[in-house]
């Protein structure tokens, strides 16, 4: 086997080798077995959905469902986070809490340069988030209309929020779930621009328009008929992308739980067109963005600059069968690796293609050299990528403990095995093996391995899982069994979480 890029002395290999596991520290001491080291993680308490994505002078802003208080879901509000690289993010105070008519449930924020909201200047143009105003009385009470849209805006890029005056900006019809507005900015034929807001509704979607942000009208409905419908429909994103022939291309990413390929909570998406409010599929295909259990309501960045060229997408690491049992302690759940997603062709069929962000190179410490079919890992923390040069491939992740971990493609299926990679006794379903058909050629596997997940990208994310695994002692060996040549592991612990104490 052929191993890229030895840059490091056989000592320091070898010292590096030689860790033991007491020498990873984590902060405070070993509570924080589970903490990532380079994806986004709240210092305390409750998180899931990633909200109000938005890149402002410089930096991504993170937004996200947040209850402080407690390691379960609760009353919410929009913890705030930021980042100039995706690698390293500054958690800021909370954003948005919760008032008198309601938590704050997951939605979008856009930079508003235009002022066409008003509630900036010309010279100040403000950020304006759209979120779901969620009523805990309205529902107890058995109304229907207990979810509506409201309105907050920012005029110091950020930092501090007003919520507007005339809110909720959209009632509700009747719908018992009615959530999670995502706001594009839409041209239209005569070159002007047009606000659309995606909001789920029950197990559609609902499409309106605004010229300001803050009264809105009913464009038109999608969903009936068409795709998944095993759950309630979530976290919708509408997203314009060029097909590899250059074509123009409208796609809708629909999140929906439970009913996913694995239970419980999962992305799927559609391709299209999309006109006056009317998404039109180009086929009727159930696609998913992701095949692994856990990777949920992701969502896409806001005004990022042209020059980028790229549409960032960053999800939740988590699956609401087991999310708030996962056996970390001070915080529950991280968010996935950012990634660019952009659209690819298989055969003449479209899909979407998941790549993780070229940011995350920065994150790389050191490459090792390793010999032979087997080696320790340098840390728990490792990118490890590697060509595939059969049919199938394999390879195994072992700790100390004898726990295990599978990644491998057979009968052209690829699959992520935690049946036997440690922690699992909180949910029946937890230790699964889960697979993902790929009937085109596997030429390529990247694997992003943190604390508590492991990120499977095939042929640089045109197949994707997502794992959360809590394996008792930290992973310390790969085997790689056949099919894999040309293996490069990096070391990532060189990374982003403050809360995480280096050795
Ligand atoms: C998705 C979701 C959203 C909702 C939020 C509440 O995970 O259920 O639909 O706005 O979480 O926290």
């Amino acid at each position: 086997m052929k191993i890229k890029n030895y840059y490091l002395l056989l000592s320091t290999s070898l010292l590096a080798f030689g860790c033991s596991q007491q020498e990873v520290k984590f902060t405070p001491s070993h509570l924080e077995q589970y903490r990532p080291a380079y994806h986004f993680s709240p210092a305390k308490g409750w998180m899931n959905d990633p909200n109000g994505l938005v890149y402002v002078d410089g930096e991504y802003h993170l937004f996200f469902q947040h209850y402080p208080d407690s390691t379960v879901w609760g009353p919410m509000h929009w913890g705030h986070a930021v980042s100039k690289d995706l690698v390293h993010w500054e958690e800021l105070p909370i954003a948005l809490f919760p008032d008198s008519l309601g938590y704050i449930f997951s939605g979008s924020a856009v930079y508003d340069a235009e002022n066409t909201s008003g509630l900036g200047s010309t010279e100040t143009p403000p950020l304006v988030a759209l979120f779901t105003y969620h009523d805990p009385k309205g529902e107890k009470g058995g109304a229907l209309d207990f979810q509506t849209q409201g309105l907050a805006y920012s005029l110091d890029k950020g930092q501090t929020w007003q919520k507007y005056a005339g809110n909720p900006v959209l009632k509700n019809p009747g719908i018992r779930d009615f959530r999670d507005p995502k706001i594009s900015q839409v041209s239209q034929a005569d070159g002007k621009s047009t606000w659309v807001m995606t909001l789920a509704a029950r197990d559609r979607v609902h499409f309106y328009e605004s010229a300001n942000l803050k009264e809105w009208t009913f464009l038109g409905e999608f969903g009936q008929g068409i795709g998944a419908h095993g759950g309630v429909w979530e976290c919708p994103d509408l997203l314009s992308m060029k097909a590899p022939d250059g074509s123009q291309k409208w796609v809708l990413l629909v999140s929906m739980n439970p009913g996913g390929p694995q239970k419980g909570s999962a992305t799927q998406y559609f391709i299209g067109d999309f006109k006056q409010g009317v998404f039109i599929p180009d086929d009727t295909m159930i696609r998913w963005l992701d095949y692994g259990p856990d990777n949920y309501a992701g969502v896409t960045w806001a005004d990022l600059p042209k020059e980028q060229n790229r549409i960032l997408w960053i999800g939740w690491m988590s699956n609401w069968d087991y999310a708030q049992v996962v056996p970390t302690t001070t915080w529950r759940s991280a968010l996935t690796l950012p990634r660019e997603i952009s659209l690819f062709d298989v055969d003449g069929t479209l899909l979407l293609k998941s790549t993780p962000a070229k940011e995350l190179e920065k994150a790389r410490k050191e490459a090792y050299e390793l010999s032979g079919e087997e080696s320790l890992l340098p840390s728990p923390f490792v990118e490890i990528s590697a060509e595939i040069t059969q049919e199938d491939f394999s390879m195994t992740l072992n700790n100390e403990l004898g726990e295990e971990l599978v990644i491998n493609k057979e009968m052209g299926l690829v699959t992520v095995d935690r049946r036997k990679a440690g922690k699992a006794n909180f949910n029946r379903d937890f230790a699964a093996a889960h697979s993902a058909p790929m009937s085109w050629k596997a030429e390529s596997v990247r694997i992003f391995l943190d604390a508590s997940s492991i990120e499977v990208f095939v042929n640089d994310g045109e197949l994707v899982l997502t794992s959360l695994l809590f394996p008792t002692s930290p992973w310390k060996k790969v085997t790689f069994i056949q099919g894999l040549d040309e293996v490069e592991i990096l070391d990532l612990q060189e990374s982003s979480n403050p809360s995480l104490e280096k050795n």
